[in-house]
């Protein structure tokens, strides 16, 4: 029976490391919402942190919410700097706590306005199929007057098909996610749930995830299954080695 007993801490040993390792494999993946972390060296240019994520929302004429989004913006656009008299390529996070949000909703259609400290004014216009149920970002418009900007920037696609929901659900994607607009400029967008149409009070509907994030999920889902199948064979193979110890004891 000694040999028995030397066994069973050992065993419990293994276990617990598996669960470690499955744990830190999930807690891995999950990666936090601000990586951004403070740097006392100078840091280069671009590209900048992690956009903060704003809270949108645009009222109908007799109050109530009809358009609610929720997401961090990051602009990338190429324009004509004044000091480098030369082409750049810029990249620029929405500040949540300096935009304000406005816009429109009709029955098919519905806009937000995000205007960031007069300098930045990006539109959205999502269209809504009645015959289908269902919506998809038709268009982005941008004009912002920078600083450096030689001469004020503009760029619009009308266009457009992105962040396809259905009518009475949120659209939502937790990676990031880049949209293409014009040749001079395209959208980050991070952590982002959207709903323009069919709202009920001011809570986003059931979530329809982006393929990106499905493509995400999968991993943790696979490297799990994996465990949980070593664990259930270093299982089985324990019972049976110890029912021949038991059997052995029996034949002596
Ligand atoms: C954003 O909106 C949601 C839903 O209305 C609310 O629960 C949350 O507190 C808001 N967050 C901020 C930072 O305003
Ligand atoms: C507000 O107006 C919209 C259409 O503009 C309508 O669908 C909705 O029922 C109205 N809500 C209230 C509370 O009157
Ligand atoms: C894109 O930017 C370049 C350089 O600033 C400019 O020459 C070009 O006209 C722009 N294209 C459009 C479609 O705005
Ligand atoms: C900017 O560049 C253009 C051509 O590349 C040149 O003609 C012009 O003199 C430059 N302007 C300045 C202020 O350097
Ligand atoms: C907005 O937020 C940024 C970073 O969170 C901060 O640096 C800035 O001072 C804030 N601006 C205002 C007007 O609150
Ligand atoms: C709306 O959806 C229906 C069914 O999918 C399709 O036949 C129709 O062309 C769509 N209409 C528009 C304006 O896209
Ligand atoms: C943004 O829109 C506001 C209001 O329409 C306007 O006053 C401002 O000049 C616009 N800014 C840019 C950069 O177009
Ligand atoms: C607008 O977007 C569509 C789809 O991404 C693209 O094919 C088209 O070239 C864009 N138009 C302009 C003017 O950039």
């Amino acid at each position: 029976m000694k040999q028995h007993n030397r066994k069973q801490p050992l065993f419990l040993a293994f276990i617990t490391f598996l669960v470690v390792t499955l744990h830190q494999s999930f807690a891995a993946t999950d990666v936090p919402p601000t990586a951004a972390a403070p740097q006392t060296t100078a840091p280069p240019p671009a590209p900048p942190a992690r956009p903060e994520r704003g809270n949108y929302t645009v009222t109908n004429g007799n109050g109530t919410v009809c358009l609610m989004a929720r997401m961090g913006l990051q602009l990338n656009i190429r324009f004509s700097s004044a000091s480098l008299n030369n082409t750049v390529q810029d990249v620029l996070n929405l500040q949540p706590n300096v935009t304000k949000s406005s816009g429109s909703c009709d029955s098919d259609s519905a806009t937000l306005l995000l205007m960031a400290e007069e300098k930045t004014n990006l539109t959205f216009v999502f269209s809504l199929n009645a015959t289908s149920s269902k919506y998809h970002l038709s268009g982005v418009t941008l004009s912002a007057a920078w600083p450096d900007m030689s001469e004020p920037f503009s760029a619009s696609n009308s266009s457009l098909d992105y962040l396809r929901g259905t009518l009475g659900r949120s659209y939502m994607c937790r990676e990031e996610q880049t949209l293409a607009v014009a040749v001079n400029f395209s959208l980050n967008t991070f952590q982002l749930q959207v709903q323009p149409f069919g709202l009920t009070g001011d809570q986003f509907g059931a979530a329809e995830e982006c393929q990106l994030d499905e493509d995400d999920m999968l991993i943790p889902i696979i490297v799990g299954t994996a465990l949980a199948s070593l664990v259930l064979i270093v299982l089985v193979a324990y019972l049976i080695g110890r029912k021949r110890s038991h059997a052995g004891y029996q034949t002596i």
